[in-house]
């Protein structure tokens, strides 16, 4: 039988057998913005299976949100859809009030819905800039505003998913690349603010990963874009879902205590085109 060892070498940690396995995370409560589908999905679903209570917002897709929620409590885990349009107030609102009607506080918090807006410059119109602003830096800013006050004094944990993206932005994919690198900022800033609460805040820049959002935009399985993708990856695929999951569950966790404000890249090596 394994095992592993905490510092000191003297107790063991977990082991092998499954039964004495101590889940990193067990009896928090995250929320988790656009886990319908893709990226969202996964990190809810790895959160349950570290004990966390899941609560899986969507904008119009019930069916995804409903069958993750299946997914989590056929295994043994707890989790409930919500509804909420991230850009409006009033849902995020009411988001976090069902959070707190359900499961009485609040621990993470992950960013993670999308509108991605793809295109070139002389198409991109007012509206498109709000749509994109709104959902993917202003959701952002209403919710932590919400879970902050959900945190309360015990503080809490925040993961903004950006992307790389919003160091290397892309091209005629200006307007993302713009929301994700204000996503950043607000990292950065809000990790000096909220860290005398508590409060741990990190972004996430996952590289291409293959989504059902992905695959709308034209990165399709054999698709040009994927091959140029692949062939930027020094690790030489594109990322799944879990690849991004995985790294959300460790800053989520007590082994990230010490980690706050930072931009991690979660994309195989690749950087940029
Ligand atoms: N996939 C990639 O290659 C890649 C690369 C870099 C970064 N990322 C980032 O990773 C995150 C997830 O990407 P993905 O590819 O998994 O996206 P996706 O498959 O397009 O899923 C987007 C999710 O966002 C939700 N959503 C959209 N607008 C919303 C709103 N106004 N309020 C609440 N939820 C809303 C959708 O809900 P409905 O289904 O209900 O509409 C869906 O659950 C995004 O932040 C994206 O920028 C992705």
């Amino acid at each position: 039988m394994s095992s592993l060892f905490n510092d000191s070498g003297q107790k063991p940690v977990y082991y092998s057998n499954a039964s004495l396995y101590m889940k990193k995370l067990e009896n928090k409560v995250a929320v988790v913005t656009g886990a319908s589908k893709g990226i969202g999905a996964s990190i809810a679903k790895h959160f349950a299976a570290e004990g966390v209570k899941v609560v899986i917002n969507y904008a119009s897709s019930k069916e995804g949100a409903d069958k993750v929620v299946k997914a989590i409590t056929d295994n043994g885990g707890t989790a409930i859809a919500v509804q909420a349009d991230v850009s409006n107030e009033a849902d995020v609102i009411r988001l976090f009030k069902e959070t707190e009607n359900a499961f009485g506080t609040l621990d993470i918090l992950v960013n993670n819905a999308v509108s991605q807006g793809y295109a070139p410059i002389e198409q991109i119109s007012i509206e498109d800039f709000h749509q994109s602003f709104n959902v993917n830096v202003l959701g952002s800013i209403l919710t932590i505003q919400s879970a902050l006050k959900l945190f309360g004094n015990k503080g809490g944990n925040i993961i903004n998913i950006s992307s790389g993206a919003s160091k290397y932005p892309l091209q005629n994919a200006s307007l993302y690349s713009a929301t994700k690198a204000a996503l950043d900022a607000f990292t950065i800033a809000l990790s000096k603010e909220l860290g005398v609460k508590n409060v741990r805040i990190n972004s996430i820049l996952p590289g291409a990963t293959e989504t059902e959002g992905a695959t709308s935009a034209g990165v399709t399985a054999g698709s040009e874009y994927e091959k140029m993708f692949v062939e930027k990856t020094p690790l030489g695929r594109r990322g799944q879902p879990a690849d991004i999951a995985k790294a959300v569950v460790f800053l989520a966790s007590d082994d990230a205590a010490w980690i706050t404000g930072e931009q991690i890249s979660v994309s195989g090596g690749m950087y940029g085109f």
